[in-house]
């Protein structure tokens, strides 16, 4: 027995390749259709309901299923304008308006701000316009796709904008606003012409040309799945997906498609025109960069150039903003100056070339064509209370947000890991959330570092439930990265918390010993077996005595070998379906599956195969299998995202033998640990 692998709590995810099978079940295909430009009247409630009404359906006094899900994403985003000086900071929305907002930026003739906003739900992005005083604001597009990174055209006509329309990957589209009609550019037979479809294919952060017949924008087409740089036996191959962009150029009727800069291994992103249309000006970063850019630990430490090239030819490359910290959002000011966000340090906050310095902790700042304002927004980070309401994908289903690694006993009670709202204890509660019981105090451990529980990298995670609900199985110790190097233990504790024990060996420094770390168990059928996943010092070389799955038989404590590749988070069939254990298998370099085994070792199956992450399987209770997936690419620029793992995370369901792959989220955020409640059970 040994321990093993990854970084998985927020999530997993894949990527890609042929998408069809998966597209043709959209849950919510249908529901795409045009609608008109609503005006969103002021003093409206703040409500999350639609505020135009053609996608919503009538309200059903029938019960639904329950959805529980996890979600990375700030908890509130607020836009804010002011003075580019700093001064005369106010909210752009009247505060009866101001729901979940971010990315805004000026319409070329200062008249219009638009940004997006997710007043249609928690979790669903859609486009707004409103005046830069506040008032008028209007919906330009609203759809349960992802739509964001609006642009307004300089005649105010079109707007250019990135959705995951008709398929979940990202593309660019234009909206002709007076007429709703739409199309993507990015997705057409010119573009599609020396397309790799087994790569990666996101299209990000357009903006017009000042004479309005060219819209640059980011992509990552053509591009590895490759994750950051962790070294593991096959080279550094970390797990989560990272970013390789290039600056490509189209028109609004999507010819003249092309690249119009690119650097091997580097990422160009958040591309804008200078004020005459000649040059190009870009953040450039390593593709690894992008990684550390979104990371707590590493923003602080990771760097990027502001550049411009010449539009025409991609040539007569200009650095102009060097020197060490995270910058982004470049714009050229009408004066000739740069500005540019700084992301991490003391030193965070929105700079000009010539000296300007705004300290503030804020995101994705746009100036005004004269460069008198800036508009941007602040983000909040309280975690999300338990059975927040989040919007739903499904006339079916009721989202819910969920704290991580949701799993329901046969009695219908549930059981997590405390993680974001505590201390990575262990609690059970009824569907309702009354009866909140602390089955294990993680706090009060011997076993783990508080340190390391703080920072979120050890705890007791993975809940299981014996089939009689009496017991709850979990791992304690360290996860992640620090799993090389810490313990970790299967405990069970009683529901009620009155008594625990510790049932495999470890210890708290595992560092040069053949020590195991063992976690993520999941009990068998008739509560005689644990399936749980092992970990040491030599799993990341290959070593199969420390990879793979286990098998540990409470009768005679016996543990035996089922796998020993790079496996984890193991998970046996509910009750009432024929006993097959699921979990996630590295496959290659940087590509995660799901698959199925009995847990007789026979019968393995690889349940997907899309190139991209695919993982952290769990059972719905009817026999088919949730996980999380990267398959459709990034839905925004890796780098800009904070405090994330795998931002291009969605959740699908499969049927047990992989058939009818349905997609279950289209969000721009992180999503993962699904439980999904039937509602006899409610
Ligand atoms: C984009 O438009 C082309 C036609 O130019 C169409 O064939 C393709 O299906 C569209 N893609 C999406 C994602 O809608
Ligand atoms: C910005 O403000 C913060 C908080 O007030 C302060 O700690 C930091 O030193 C300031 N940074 C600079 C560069 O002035
Ligand atoms: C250029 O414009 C920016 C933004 O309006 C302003 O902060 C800066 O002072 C201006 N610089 C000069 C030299 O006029
Ligand atoms: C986390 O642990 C601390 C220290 O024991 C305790 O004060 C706090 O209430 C705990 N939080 C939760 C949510 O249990
Ligand atoms: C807690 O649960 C265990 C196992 O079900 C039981 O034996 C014990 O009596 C319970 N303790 C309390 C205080 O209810
Ligand atoms: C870990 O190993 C050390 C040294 O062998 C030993 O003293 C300690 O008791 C062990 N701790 C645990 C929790 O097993
Ligand atoms: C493990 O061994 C390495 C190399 O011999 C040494 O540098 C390190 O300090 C050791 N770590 C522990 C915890 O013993
Ligand atoms: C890990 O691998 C190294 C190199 O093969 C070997 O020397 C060492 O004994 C191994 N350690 C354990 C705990 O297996
Ligand atoms: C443990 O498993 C091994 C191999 O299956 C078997 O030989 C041994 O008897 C078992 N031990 C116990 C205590 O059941």
């Amino acid at each position: 027995m040994r321990m093993q692998l990854q970084a998985f709590v927020p999530l997993g995810l894949g990527l890609g390749l042929l998408v069809a099978p998966a597209l043709s079940g959209c849950p919510y295909a249908s529901q795409i259709q045009q609608q008109s430009l609503s005006s969103i009247p002021p003093h409206a409630t703040p409500s999350l309901s639609p505020s135009s009404s053609p996608t919503s359906t009538p309200p059903s006094t029938t019960k639904k299923d329950l959805f529980l899900m996890n979600r990375i994403a700030p908890s509130t985003s607020e836009l804010y304008i002011s003075h580019a000086d700093g001064s005369n900071e106010r909210p752009l929305l009247p505060s009866t308006q101001a729901i979940y907002e971010y990315h805004a930026s000026f319409s070329p003739d200062g008249q219009w701000i638009t940004c997006t906003a997710e007043r249609t739900g928690d979790g669903n992005s859609d486009i707004y316009r409103v005046r830069p005083d506040g008032s008028d604001l209007q919906t330009l597009l609203s759809t349960p796709s992802m739509e964001d990174s609006v642009v307004l055209s300089p005649d105010g006509k079109y707007a250019a904008y990135v959705s995951t329309a008709n398929g979940y990957w990202s593309h660019i589209w234009i909206l002709e606003i007076e007429t709703q009609r739409r199309w993507n550019v990015t997705d057409t037979p010119l573009a599609r012409k020396d397309l790799d479809t087994a790569m990666m294919n996101g299209y990000f952060r357009p903006d017009w040309s000042p004479d309005g017949d060219w819209i640059v924008f980011s992509s990552d087409r053509n591009t590895e799945w490759a994750g950051h740089g962790d070294p593991t036996f096959q080279g550094l191959s970390g797990w989560e997906h990272t970013q390789e962009l290039s600056i490509y150029a189209v028109r609004r009727d999507g010819s003249g498609f092309r690249k119009v800069v690119s650097k091997e291994g580097y990422s160009l992103g958040s591309p804008k025109w200078s004020p005459n249309g000649k040059r190009i000006i870009y953040y450039e970063m390593t593709r690894e960069a992008t990684w550390g850019a979104h990371r707590p630990e590493s923003v602080d430490s990771t760097s990027s150039v502001i550049v411009s090239v010449d539009f025409a030819t991609g040539t007569d490359r200009k650095v102009e903003v060097g020197g060490e910290g995270v910058k982004t959002f470049p714009q050229f000011l009408s004066n000739g100056t740069v500005g540019y966000h700084l992301k991490g340090t003391e030193r965070e906050g929105i700079y000009t070339t010539d000296g300007v310095y705004l300290n503030r902790t804020v995101r994705s700042p746009a100036w005004s064509p004269d460069g008198k304002m800036v508009v941007y927004e602040k983000t909040g980070w309280n975690a999300r209370p338990m059975k927040k309401e989040l919007y739903s994908w499904s006339s079916e289903w009721e989202y819910r947000f969920t704290d991580v690694f949701p799993q329901l006993s046969n009695q219908n009670r549930l059981a997590i890991t405390e993680k974001q709202l505590g201390n990575s204890s262990i609690i059970s509660m009824n569907l309702d959330g009354s009866d909140e019981v602390m089955a294990y105090d993680n706090s009060k451990s011997t076993l783990v570092s508080s340190a390391l529980v703080s920072k979120g990298l050890a705890g007791a995670f993975q809940p299981s439930w014996s089939p009689d609900s009496e017991w709850l199985v979990f791992g304690e110790g360290a996860w992640f990265q620090s799993r090389a190097e810490t313990g970790g233990w299967l405990v069970r504790a009683t529901a009620n918390g009155s008594y625990f024990e510790v049932l495999t060996h470890s210890n708290s420094s595992i560092a040069n010993t053949s020590i195991i770390n063992s976690g993520f168990p999941s009990y068998s059928h008739d509560g005689t077996k644990i399936v749980f996943r092992v970990w040491g010092v030599n799993s990341t070389n290959g070593d199969p005595s420390q990879l793979g799955l286990r098998i540990l038989d409470l009768n005679t404590g016996n543990i035996t070998v089922l796998t020993d590749q790079w496996d984890n988070l193991p998970f046996f069939s509910p009750a009432e379906t024929p006993e097959r254990i699921v979990f996630t298998r590295k496959t290659g370099v940087y590509n995660y599956d799901i698959c199925t085994i009995r847990a007789d070792g026979t019968d393995l199956r690889v349940l997907t195969s899309s190139g991209a992450n695919d993982a952290h399987a769990v059972w719905s209770h009817d026999g088919r299998i949730m996980y999380s997936t990267g398959m459709f690419g990034f839905q925004y620029e890796c780098a800009l995202y904070d405090q994330t793992f795998q931002p291009y995370g969605q959740i699908m369901i499969m049927d047990a033998d992989g058939r009818n792959k349905r997609v279950l989220t289209d969000s721009i955020w992180e999503d993962s640990m699904p439980l999904l409640v039937p509602r006899e059970a409610l």
